[in-house]
């Protein structure tokens, strides 16, 4: 990655807007895609997520549940697989194997805590890292060059 590379930076003073980004993300994916969700606890990945793939699903009630104790929850979705990892939990990188990583990237990936990738991390994502702000939040956006405009 260079260090020049463009990044955005976006307020995100409520829920709404976290959610409004993962609407914007959803409507740019293509297979193939990974988007990496960094930031604390309680920062606001899994509402991203969620919000992204009821947009996908075109369902605003769609259940998505945390992944957080499964690692991973898949969801037939207009792009084929988009699957949403939460890897907290995961041992190392060789754990991945067992998740079905490899046939996951066919599809979407959308990782929670992606510092557990390690040698797997892959390139090419969009990197959204979350930072609580008091009530609020900012979303620091990396990536995907010729979509990341887009995204503002
Ligand atoms: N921009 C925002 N401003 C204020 N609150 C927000 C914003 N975005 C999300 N939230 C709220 O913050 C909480 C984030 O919870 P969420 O489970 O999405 O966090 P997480 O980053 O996935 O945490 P974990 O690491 O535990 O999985 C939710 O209650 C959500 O409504
Ligand atoms: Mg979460």
């Amino acid at each position: 990655m260079s260090a020049q590379q463009a990044s955005l930076i976006l307020g995100l003073p409520d829920a709404a807007a976290t959610e409004a980004l993962g609407r914007r993300i959803a409507d740019r994916l293509r297979p193939g895609d990974a988007v990496l969700l960094e930031g604390p606890l309680g920062a606001g990945k899994s509402a991203l997520a969620r919000a992204l793939l009821r947009h996908l699903a075109n369902d605003p009630a769609l259940d998505v549940p945390s992944p957080s104790y499964t690692l991973v929850q898949g969801y037939a979705t207009k792009l084929g697989l988009v699957s949403h990892f939460d890897l907290w939990r995961l041992d190392g990188p060789a754990a991945l194997d067992e998740l079905g990583w490899e046939d996951a990237r066919a599809g979407v990936v959308l990782v929670e805590w992606p510092g557990r990738l390690g040698f797997l991390r892959p390139a090419g994502a969009l990197h959204v890292a979350l930072h609580i702000e008091g009530d609020a939040r900012r979303a620091v956006l990396s990536g995907w060059p010729d979509r990341i405009e887009g995204l503002a």
